[in-house]
This record gives structure tokens, sequence and C-alpha cells, in this order.
């Protein structure tokens, strides 16, 4: 298979962000475009020159076509769980944007079809591709932390503006609010520094300090949460703390970072208001010459400084381990038991809110016998 056939679902910004990804991909072809919005596909398909691509109203009819091989999902989060079922069933390889689904259900159901598809699945956590994160990853692998014990992570926006719109606020078509939004990405990008361990018990809280904002800004049938935090065990013992807000009184825009202690070193991701940092902390010397040492990778490049460039590599990083896994019939980087394991927290971090208990997550699920990364594709 030299070039991929391609259809993505949903074009609008997530979906454009994904077909950029593949118009730099060597081995793709993006051969249609789905959206229940035609025009909007259309212009689309103008502005990003997809040309000879077909478009499809119905997606259903766009996976009936025998000239697709694998899909981008980039809908909203309710119709996650039908169009991925859909498209393994009817064959194609699949992307997903986070999160897996937007209830626990939903993503058990898309796990139990994804185990005997035989087909490459992956879910679009496209943090994981920034440059910052990959080299710290590196880092990680090199051992210049040690053992990660303990990470603080979260992504909290300012209490100045709310632009969310339609189904984002709307527990039943979102599955919640900033905590299955962006805590998901932080919570998957932790998980993954720390070297995926499974988490075993969850205790949180969430808050509705600022519905009426969201109401008075336009956010319909609001039902969210504006705040949530948690507390989340390991099986190999650590600990994350996590909290994602949507209004919040920060000083920035926007705060994400994922902060990691190790027991060699630490390092914290911090991005937002305009800055990308990457900052790894190492102690050096012997007894009274001991001090620390603070190292901070660049990335000093004329394309690293231009704005937007880590997000926008992002997806470009993203969409290549999806197609290199289809080539080389291997699991992709982030697996269906990584999507479905932070659907897990996420679910009991609102059910733990809601019973004011922590919440066990050590019974079996079918993410259990789910394969490794990097593992043959198999029916
Ligand atoms: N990874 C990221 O950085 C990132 C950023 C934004 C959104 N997302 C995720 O992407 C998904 C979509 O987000 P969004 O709704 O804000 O994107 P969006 O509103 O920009 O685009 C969604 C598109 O899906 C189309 N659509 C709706 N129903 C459809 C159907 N039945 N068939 C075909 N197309 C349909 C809409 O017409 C629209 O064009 C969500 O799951 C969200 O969590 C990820």
């Amino acid at each position: 298979m030299d070039t991929l056939r391609i259809g993505i679902i949903g074009v609008g910004w997530p979906g454009q962000r994904h077909i950029e990804g593949y118009q730099k991909n060597d081995h793709a072809q993006i051969v249609a475009l789905s959206d229940v919005n035609t025009e909007a596909a259309e212009n689309v398909r103008a502005e990003y020159n997809v040309d000879g691509a077909k478009i499809y109203g119905d997606y259903k009819e766009m996976l009936a076509s025998l000239e697709i091989d694998a899909v981008s999902i980039c809908t909203p989060n309710f119709l996650h769980g039908p169009m991925a079922i859909d498209a393994l069933d009817a064959g194609k390889h699949v992307l997903l944007e986070k999160p897996l689904a937007h209830t626990l259900e939903e993503g058990e159901r898309i796990a139990e079809k994804v185990a005997s598809s035989g087909r490459v699945f992956s879910i679009a956590f496209n943090n994981r591709h920034r440059p910052d994160s990959v080299v710290l990853k590196q880092q990680i692998e090199q051992g210049t932390l040690g053992d990660i014990y303990y990470a603080k992570a979260g992504w909290l926006r300012g209490a100045s503006s709310f632009f969310l719109r339609g189904w984002f606020t709307q527990k039943e078509r979102s599955g919640g609010g900033p905590l299955i939004d962006l805590g998901v990405h932080m919570l998957d990008l932790t998980l993954w520094f720390m070297g995926n361990p499974r988490p075993v018990s969850v205790s949180g809280s969430v808050y509705h300090k600022f519905t009426d904002v969201m109401r008075e800004s336009g956010g319909e049938n609001v039902n969210v949460e504006d705040l949530a935090t948690a507390f989340v065990k390991l099986d190999n013992g650590g600990t994350i703390v996590l909290d994602a807000s949507w209004l919040s009184h920060i000083e920035q825009g926007d705060l994400v970072y994922s902060q990691l202690f190790g027991t060699k070193g630490g390092a914290k991701i911090d991005r937002g208001g305009g800055k990308d940092d990457l900052r790894i902390t190492t102690v050096g010397g012997e007894g009274a010459a001991r001090s620390t040492m603070v190292t901070s990778p660049t990335f000093n490049t004329w394309a690293a400084q231009q704005p937007g460039f880590m997000l926008y590599e992002s997806f470009r990083g993203e969409v290549a381990d999806f197609v290199d896994s289809i080539r080389e019939n291997r699991q992709p980087g982030s697996t269906i038991t990584h999507g479905l394991d932070v659907l897990r927290v996420l679910d009991a971090i609102y059910r733990s809110a809601e019973s004011g208990r922590e919440v066990d997550l050590r019974q079996p699920t079918p993410a259990d016998a789910a394969p490794e990364p990097g593992e043959a594709v198999t029916v």
C-alpha cells in the first residue's frame, strides 16, 4: 500500500488540522470529505486545494466507498462512538479526535469493536507530538528524570472570556465541561510521560461557579462544570494531581502545564500566555557543592518561533504516527487502551464529585486485554 486513501469526517477547525497533517505526509492522499454542512466541505476543499476529493453529506455513504482506507473523525464528542464503530465495521482504519467518547459506556463499546476489527485505531492526542513534548519524552526515556512518581498537570483558562458554543456546554452531548475538553489532553500527556501506568483510584471535585457567565456569553442549556480537580493514584505507586477550567481567576488567558517529579530530576512544560517553556531541573555536584541546574531545551529555529508552530507541528506528528502504524501494521503510539484509561479517570472524577467518595478503578475491563504501542495489529 503505497499511498493511503483518506476520508475526513467533520471539516471544522480540528478537521482542517488533520487535512494539513495528511497534506504534509508523503504516504497519504485525501480522497473524500464528509460534513453535514456540504457547503463548508466545498469551501474547505477549495481553501486547502484538496483537488478531486469527493464530498459526502452523509458519512455512512462515504464509509461505503471502497476507495477509502482510513478516516479521521473530527466531529462533536457525542458522535465519536457511532462514527468510530461504523467506520471500523466498514473496515476503515480510524484516527479519532479526543476524547474517546462522551460516556465511558460508549468508550467501552468502541474498545470492544477495535479488539475484533484488525484495524489500526488511534486517538488524536496531538499534545504528545508538540516538539517540546517530544524532547521531554526523549529525555525521560534516556533516564534524565529517573523514576517519575508524582505529577501536577492542568489546563486552566482565565475568567475574562468564554467563547464555547453549542454542544460543549451540554453534558448529554459533550460528556462534561473543561475536564473532558482540556483536562483530557493534560492527563493523557502526563500519563504518557510517566510511561502509561494504569490508574487505580480517583478522588475528584467539580464546580459550577460560572454557569451564569457561560449562559450570558451564549452557552445554551449549560449543565457542565467550569472547574474540575482530581487526585489520581496509579498502579506503580505514582500520583497525578489534575485541574482543568474554562473560567477561573488566573492572570493568564491560558495556563497549560505538566510538571513531573522524578528521583533524578524534575521537568515542567509550561504553555500559554504566548510562551512555550520546557525546563528540566537536576541536582549536580557533591556535598557542599550540590546545586540545582536548570536546562531549557531551546526551540530557536526560525520555524519554532512562528506563532502556532508547536500546535501545528503536533497535528503533523499525530497524523504521521497514524499513517506509519497502518503501513507497518503496528499499534499506534496512542492506543485504544490509553484513550479508555483516560476516559475511565474522567468518568471516575465526575462520579467521585457526585458521591463525595474515592472511586476504585481496579476492576478488569476490555482495555486490560488491549495491545501495547508497536505491537502487530491482529484480528
Ligand atoms: N485536538 C485539538 O486540539 C482539538 C481542538 C478542537 C476540537 N477538538 C475535538 O474535535 C471534535 C470536534 O470539535 P468541534 O465540534 O469544536 O469542531 P468544529 O465545530 O470546528 O467542527 C465539527 C464539524 O463536524 C461537522 N459535523 C457535525 N455533525 C456531523 C455529522 N453527523 N457528519 C459529518 N459532519 C458533522 C460540523 O458541521 C463541523 O463542520 C471534538 O471532539 C473536540 O473535542 C480537538
